[in-house]
């Protein structure tokens, strides 16, 4: 799937904080040659800090209680079908979807993690790698199946962890990364 006549692919993010895995991704989207253009913003939660960005740039969001997910899902899927959105970026988006919306848009979400995929799945990622000192850790892109984490891996970016890191340092380093390989896989699949 590349670019739909010459058009950028209209592109949902879903998010629940911070948000700057998508401030990296509409930066990248303004590049002219950039496949794919944030035309939506889904947040579940309302004080997610992220929506500063879709305030910013201009960008439509929504915002929908996740608490309800079938409700959260049926309101969405209808912003999504208004806006012709053809991929999601999942970024930082911290519930689960279920595997019938999963299945209607087969091969066509996207999820970064913070470690290095199939390695720890889930959640505190940093802290598990660094009780189990590894040496390496780093982030990853992949589609969104129904199993967590555990779909087709698109991108990875490995870091070295020094002696004196710790969970913040490591968090920041890998987030740093995470800015970096969440548009250049969009890039790898749709140029
Ligand atoms: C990132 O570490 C991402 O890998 C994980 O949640 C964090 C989101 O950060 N899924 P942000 O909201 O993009 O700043």
């Amino acid at each position: 799937m590349g670019k739909l006549n010459g058009e950028k692919i209209k592109t949902c993010v879903f998010i629940s904080g911070k948000g700057t895995n998508l401030l990296s991704i509409i930066k990248s989207s303004r590049d002219y040659n950039f496949p794919a253009k944030v035309t939506l913003i889904i947040s579940d939660r309302i004080n997610a800090p992220g929506l500063i960005y879709a305030k910013k740039y201009n960008i439509p969001f929504k915002v929908f209680s996740s608490e309800n997910k079938s409700k959260f899902e049926t309101k969405t899927l209808l912003e999504l079908k208004k806006n012709h959105n053809r991929l999601i970026c999942l970024a930082g988006f911290m519930k689960i979807l279920s595997p019938k919306f999963i299945e209607r848009f087969r091969y066509k979400i996207l999820n970064i993690h913070p470690s290095l995929l199939p390695k720890y799945k889930g959640t505190n990622t940093h802290k598990r790698v660094l009780n189990n000192k590894e040496k390496y850790s780093g982030c990853t892109v992949h589609y969104v199946t129904s199993k967590l984490d555990s779909g087709p891996i698109i991108l990875k970016k490995k870091i070295l962890i020094k002696k004196n890191d710790n969970e913040k340092s490591l968090k920041y380093k890998i987030l740093k990364q995470e800015h970096l390989i969440y548009p250049q896989a969009i890039r790898l699949l749709y140029k």
